[in-house]
This record gives C-alpha cells, structure tokens and sequence, in this order.
C-alpha cells in the first residue's frame, strides 16, 4: 500500500508535468506497461494475506482508473493545441478581394467564323459539319475530280493507311448535305483541311476553309455575286477591292476566282500576297451538274452556286497578320490581341 501510495503520487506529478505527447507516452509505458511498476507491485501481492490482498487489488484498480482518465485528458489537451495550431497555420481569410479573373480570349478564327454563321443563318442557311477523316469519294469522285486529277496527287493529300484521307477541302460536306438534306438547300460547312504542302508564310499543312452552297431553281452567277459581296462587306465592314476572274475547279462550272487586293500591303506586293497585290479568297462557281447528279438531284429541274472560302486567309487579311504561321503558334503574344 505504502509503494502504491508513493507511485501514485510520484505518476501523477509526472503526467501534469509532462511537456509533449511522446513524454507522456513514457510515463504510461513505464507505469502502466506490461513491464511497469504497477506490474511490479501486482507481483508482489502473492506474498499478501487473502484479506490484504483484496484490499491492495481494490485500492490498485482504484489508482489504475484515475492513472487511466487522467492520461485522457491529458492526452486530449495535447490534441486540442496541435488542432489549433494547425487551424492557425492553415487559417484563410475568406473575406481578402479576389486576385481577379485572368479572361482567355476567343482565337480570330473562331471570331470570324462565328460572325459568318450568324451572316449566313440569318439569311436561311443550315451550318453543316463533316468529318476531317474522309472518304476518297465524297473529297474526290463525288466533286467530280478525275481519278488522274493533279489533286489527287500525293504531295497533296495526307493519305491514311485505310485508304481514307484527311480532307483536302471542305467541299465534301456538300456531297453530305446534298444527300441529308436534299434540295432546295442553303448551307455553310466551316472546318479544317489538310495539305501536304511546304509551309510558309502563307501556306500551312492544317488550315480552315468555309464551304457554302445554295441550291434552288433558277439559281444564277448574279445570285452568286449577291452572296459573295454581303459575305464581304459584312467581314470586312467596308469596300474591299475585288476581282472575279474564271478559275477551273472540276466541280463548278463556270468557276470563279475572287480576290481581293491585298490588305496587308494594299496591293503593291508581300509575301502574303506573293508579291502580286492581290490574294485568292473566294473560288466559287455554279455547281457541276455531274455533282448534283451524283447526289441524287436531277440538274434539269434544280441548280445551284458553291463557294470555298479560305477562312485563315481571311482572317490574316483582317487583322493584318503577315505570317500564317502565328495561327497556330499557341504564342500568347500574339493570342492576347485578339
Ligand atoms: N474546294 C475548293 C478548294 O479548296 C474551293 C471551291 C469550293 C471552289 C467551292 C469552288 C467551289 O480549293
């Protein structure tokens, strides 16, 4: 009894005084553990009377109990101080101004795109979507290009192994839209297109073109023209300088070239418009009847006007971009202007 009393007195003066976790952790193994000094005094029963016994056996459970709360809560208060320490430490103020919004921006592509869907919906067109991946009959046969058509050549045409190719234009999403939707139609087609060409500052292997294509009765080369001119008035929002000169596309007949004067240099001649002053923008024509017979619409009875538009050209002519290479250059430089 005497050593419980001692012990007891000396372990509690030693959790109070205990100073980290671990410290306290140490005063309960050597007290408490298996091998602790309460241990020792439980071995040291046997030599007790059975009276004895009891009473040490009561008094030793008594002391194990208060040795065990007081342990707790102490062990809690450790716990306590380490939560509001690292409540401290991660503490964020919630009500500090937020640094801002850092905005993107639309890229110019897709600015003028979208303005020419908008021009075109609201003059009753459909805007159209096709696979970049194509078959070699709606990019080819189906626009009525010859199997020994030069663009069929392989410096052009980015072939895949199956047999299919990324198109070359978007000229094969008429074949699509002629077959969907039939006539009479209105649609535009905006998207990508592929070449294998050697790339400068006005030619890219990867580039957006515009398709578009009107299919009614009567259609003529002055509706064309109607079309053609509201298309560019609208984007460039002011008199551009054009020309319509004939321009062979197997698919059209007749077929036209529009250009218009260069903006970059105003037409005495860059790199853009290679040195010429004028920059080919708009080949259009009066559909092929072979093609509308390919898709099915009898070309007695129904025609129409195509017209591919060079999407990035015209966005380089807009901004006054001189290489087309910053389109897809992902330099923030140049995206942040736009
Ligand atoms: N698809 C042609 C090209 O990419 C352009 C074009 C479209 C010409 C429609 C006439 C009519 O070169």
């Amino acid at each position: 009894m005497d050593e419980l009393q001692s012990l007891s007195h000396d372990a509690l003066g030693r959790i109070e005084a205990a100073a980290t976790p671990e410290a306290l952790e140490e005063v309960r193994i050597e007290i408490l553990g298996r091998k602790g000094k309460l241990a020792e005094i439980s071995k040291g029963m046997a030599k007790l009377s059975p009276a004895e016994r009891a009473e040490t056996g009561k008094q030793l459970n008594l002391f194990k109990q208060k040795l065990e709360s007081e342990l707790e809560a102490k062990k809690a208060q450790f716990d306590e101080a380490a939560l509001t320490a690292r409540l401290n430490s991660e503490w964020l103020d919630l009500t500090l101004p937020s640094p801002g919004v850092l905005p993107g921006s639309i890229h110019p592509i897709t600015q003028i795109q979208t303005e020419i869907e908008q021009l075109f919906v609201s003059l009753g067109f459909t805007v159209l979507d096709g696979p970049e991946v194509e078959t070699e009959y709606n990019n080819f046969d189906a626009l009525n290009i010859p199997q020994d058509h030069p663009a069929r050549d392989m410096q052009d045409t980015f072939w895949l192994s199956d047999g299919h190719l990324l198109r070359t234009h978007t000229s094969p999403v008429q074949i699509r839209g002629m077959k969907t939707l039939g006539p009479p139609l209105r649609m535009i087609a905006p998207g990508r297109v592929f070449r294998n060409e050697e790339v400068d500052a006005s030619h890219e292997h990867t580039f957006y073109q515009l398709e578009g294509m009107m299919i009614d009765r009567n259609v003529s080369v002055a509706n064309l023209i109607y079309f053609m001119k509201t298309l560019l008035s609208a984007v460039f929002g002011r008199e551009v300088t054009v020309r319509l000169r004939p321009g062979y596309f197997p698919f059209v007949e007749p077929g036209f070239e529009l250009d218009i004067q260069c903006l970059i240099c105003g037409g005495e001649g860059c790199p853009v418009c290679k040195q010429s002053g004028w920059v080919e923008l708009l080949p259009c024509g009066l559909v092929h009847p072979n093609v509308l017979k390919m898709a099915g619409i009898d070309p007695e009875v129904w025609g129409g006007f195509a017209f591919g538009l060079g999407l990035t050209r015209l966005v380089m002519m807009r901004y006054g971009i001189d290489d087309i290479r910053w389109l897809q250059s992902g330099d923030l430089r140049f995206a942040k202007q736009f």
